[in-house]
């Protein structure tokens, strides 16, 4: 019978045979042990010299790392593994040779893996962070289908920039300029009101030359946006999104969670909701916490982000900010001209803002008016401008970074990790 590896708990005591790797490899004279990965899973191979034919367990002794095999063998519960189970194998048959792999088993550096990510991405703690990543979609999908919102595409070659004009990528479109999507949002803006609640899910790209252990160049978001919601709304579906994810993530990905080492208490109490300072407090608390290098209308840099997320054991949304500090399309507070109606949600531990999200201003003039004092082209916002004509109503959405999201679910330090080939300010390689 042929079986993945994540299969065998369905064999126990059967014989199966297993396409796979040799992700390492230890022998004595009487016995050998494969560690066996298939993309599905990693289990131990134990092979018994006087049990099987000379030429197999000769085959299992000499094998290399990252060489392809067939195994046939009987599945046992072994309790001491991560995995719970274990192959006793009665034959191996070589595939394919594997010669000098280069990522040994030993300690490599970080611009080493970075060069070999191809290969990297077969590592125990890749494979694990790549499952975590693929929960946290496959949670989205579901969360948003199972609310009434629906998938939309916006297109990635556009002619407008939601976040400011300083960090586009550049591009001919045949005779025109265009641009990479630095944001779904203003699309995403014309299809809820087509569709009423949306999301999108698709790659972003920002040619800011940060080198943080949280910024990509190109890097995957998830814009959701509602009709008739407004500012509370948007951010109870923040709330209960994120509390979603985390908690699938904690049901479908025990054994990677293990693998990575993380502390699953921290992820436990991840539930809606989650505590709000606005940002006047929070300049406040943290000139309290002796933080004299800011001022009210400055923008947060990651030291203050992480002091504010420290004093509270979920993300925090942190709301109101100036309105001179954040994008042309937020609406302003109703009693204040100073502060919009938005929020970021700042992750615990140290990763920092997973989503930004606001309501929109849904008045044409004031619209119109920002516009201008932003100095953006009327011309190219003419369509965005026009859904403010035709039944303007109240509206709201967001965006979720899946990378930063990815790095904090799964305790991993930078995001170059969370991204099967992370694009950075120094890397297009591999
Ligand atoms: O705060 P941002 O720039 O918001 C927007 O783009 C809105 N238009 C979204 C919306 O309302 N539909 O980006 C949203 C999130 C950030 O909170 C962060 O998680 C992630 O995207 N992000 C990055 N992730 C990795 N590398 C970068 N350079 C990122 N820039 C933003
Ligand atoms: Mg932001």
């Amino acid at each position: 019978m042929k079986a993945t590896i994540a299969e065998l708990p369905k064999y126990v005591d059967k014989e199966v045979k297993v396409g796979a790797w040799i992700a390492n490899k230890r022998s004595s004279g009487k016995i050998a042990f494969l560690q066996l990965r298939d993309g599905s899973g990693f289990v131990q191979g134990v092979i018994v010299k006087s049990d099987v034919a000379e030429e197999v367990f000769q085959t299992a002794k000499s094998i290399t790392q990252e060489s392809s095999v067939y195994v046939t063998g009987t599945v046992q519960k072994d309790e001491r593994s991560p995995f719970g189970y274990e192959l006793l194998v009665t034959n191996v048959e070589l595939i394919h040779t594997s010669t000098d792999y280069p990522i040994t088993p030993k300690e490599h550096g970080t611009e080493f893996l970075m060069d070999n990510r191809h290969l990297w991405l077969r590592s125990k703690r890749q494979h694990a962070v790549m499952k975590v990543r693929n929960e946290i979609i496959r949670a989205t999908y579901e969360f948003f289908n199972e609310n009434g919102f629906v998938k939309v595409d916006p297109p990635i070659l556009t002619g407008s920039a939601p976040e400011g004009t300083t960090e586009l990528f550049a591009t001919k479109y045949f005779e025109e300029d265009a641009y990479l999507s630095q944001s779904g949002q203003l699309y995403m803006e014309a299809a809820a009101m087509a569709l009423g609640k949306v999301f999108s899910f698709g790659p972003t790209f920002r040619a800011e030359k940060s080198k943080t252990r949280r910024h990509l160049i190109e890097f995957w978001m998830i814009e959701p946006e509602m009709a008739f919601v407004e500012f509370e709304e948007n951010l109870e579906v923040q709330e209960q999104y994120v509390s979603y994810v985390v908690q699938s993530v904690l049901k479908n990905c025990q054994l990677e969670l293990k693998t990575l080492g993380r502390d699953i208490s921290k992820l436990e109490n991840i539930t809606a909701p989650f505590p709000r300072i606005s940002y006047d407090d929070a300049i406040t608390f943290l000139h309290e916490k002796g933080f004299d290098d800011i001022e009210w209308g400055d923008d947060f840099g990651s030291p203050h982000e992480t002091a504010i997320a420290e004093s509270f054991d979920k993300p925090v949304f942190i709301t109101h900010y100036p309105t001179k500090i954040k994008p042309f399309y937020m609406q302003p507070h109703p009693e204040r001209e100073d502060v919009v109606l938005c929020a970021d949600l700042i992750a615990p531990e140290g990763y920092g803002e997973i989503i930004g999200g606001s309501e929109r201003i849904h008045d044409m003039d004031l619209l119109s008016k920002r516009v201008e004092e932003h100095q953006l082209d009327p011309e190219t916002y003419k369509w965005y401008l026009e859904l403010r004509q035709y039944g303007s109503v109240p509206h709201s959405g967001f965006g979720l970074g899946l990378e930063r999201t990815v790095a904090w679910i799964s305790g991993v330090e930078h995001v170059r990790e969370t991204i099967p080939f992370p694009r950075l300010l120094n890397r297009l390689y591999p």
